[in-house]
């Protein structure tokens, strides 16, 4: 309850004019396309609930939707011309100041995470099914930076469907998703190897994994080692090389890459993935991740205990976004990227 007073009493100026404190995006572009400025509070549906954001998690879905690449997700309908969302941020942790008439899990002054529409802003507003109360254990801005990343890790593992004692490698495994995803292996009782840049390998190690490779100088297809499931979340490896180092009934789940071309990216491997998996007997798979509380509901408990923990390279304020953007764009981003949005008293 106390929070409730404390969030509602510091949202008293932005709600006088129905405004607030964000970052503003008309365009597609570069990071100069994110601005702060003033815009109108979100108005939320009856299956929606109203937050006052503590803190935002920045990830690579964030940067696609600033830069409109690759141009399939323009006609996907993320906006053809401009974004359809001004506000941008996705990933949200925060206390609940609002609901909707038909929302039941949740009230206000609960503290919550999940996904949200627009979290790079004073208030956002997320469907009561994208969100799962907060895990105790977490700050904010912990809490803010597991929802897309962690949620799409759990599902690739639940496509390649690990088991206890495989041998399972990680592509990407210093990255959002990867960072997550080791650890989630770990806890499956799999032996996981990572896959990073030499920089980054010790970050790979400090999460459990049992082997970590350098992608510049190790070749995870050499042939030296097969594996039973593979998540390749960064690199954009050829499918061929991902079945050379897989076990001959083994899985692959393609989860993303940054390279490709500005049309379709990385998803033209992710749609030849299940093609080619028509006529081999290995299993090739493509990820689209939802974003549901589902999987927020089973990645709390893993939290609380400890079993997983997010990596947090760096915490910015909402007036440095560009900064924090420009850090993702260079891929100097050890895990993940949390933004502070309100750090008073109700965030204690
Ligand atoms: N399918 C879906 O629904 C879905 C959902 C979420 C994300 N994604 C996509 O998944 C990808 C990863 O997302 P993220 O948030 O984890 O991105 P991220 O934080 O930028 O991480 C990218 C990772 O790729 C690694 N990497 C770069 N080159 C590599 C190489 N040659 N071999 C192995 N690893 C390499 C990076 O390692 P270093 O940093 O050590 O260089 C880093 O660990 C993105 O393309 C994103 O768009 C897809």
């Amino acid at each position: 309850m106390t929070n409730h007073i404390s969030a509602t009493a510091a949202g008293n100026q932005a709600a006088a004019d129905g405004t607030m404190k964000a970052i503003v995006q008309d365009a597609y572009g570069a990071v100069d396309v994110l601005r702060s400025g003033r815009t109108e509070r979100p108005r939320i549906a009856e299956n929606e609930v109203l937050i006052r954001v503590h803190a935002a998690g920045m990830d690579r879905g964030t940067w696609h939707m600033m830069t409109g690449r690759p141009y399939l997700m323009r006609i996907l309908g993320f906006g053809f011309r401009r974004p359809k969302n001004s506000v941008p941020g996705l990933d949200v942790a925060g206390t609940v100041v609002a609901v909707g008439s038909a929302v039941s899990r949740f009230a206000a002054g609960d503290q919550v995470y999940g996904m949200s529409r627009g979290s790079f802003a004073e208030y956002a507003a997320a469907l009561e099914d994208k969100l799962a109360h907060k895990p105790s254990n977490l700050s904010f801005e912990q809490a803010a930076v597991v929802p897309i990343s962690a949620g799409t890790a759990l599902q690739a593992l639940d496509a390649g469907r690990v088991e206890r004692g495989q041998k399972v490698l990680v592509l990407g495994a210093s990255g959002g998703v990867g960072t997550y995803a080791v650890q989630l292996a770990k806890s499956l009782g799999a032996e996981v190897t990572g896959v990073s840049s030499a920089g980054k390998v010790d970050l790979v190690r400090s999460l459990g994994a049992d082997h970590v490779l350098d992608y510049a100088a190790d070749d995870f297809a050499d042939g030296s080692r097969r594996y039973d499931v593979i998540l390749d979340i960064g690199g954009n490896p050829k499918l061929s090389r991902l079945r050379r180092a897989l076990t001959p009934t083994g899985t692959a789940v393609v989860v993303g890459g940054e390279e490709g071309g500005k049309w379709t990216g990385g998803f033209g491997r992710s749609l030849r993935a299940p093609l080619v998996s028509l006529v081999v007997r290995q299993r090739l798979a493509m990820l689209a991740s939802k974003e549901r509380a589902s999987d927020l509901e089973r990645l709390t408990p893993l939290l609380e205990s400890g079993a997983v923990t997010p990596s947090i390279d760096r915490t910015y304020t909402l007036g440095e976004v560009q900064d924090a953007m420009r850090h993702l764009e260079a891929g100097h981003v050890r895990g993940k990227i949390a933004i502070t949005v309100f750090s008073g008293e109700a965030a204690s």
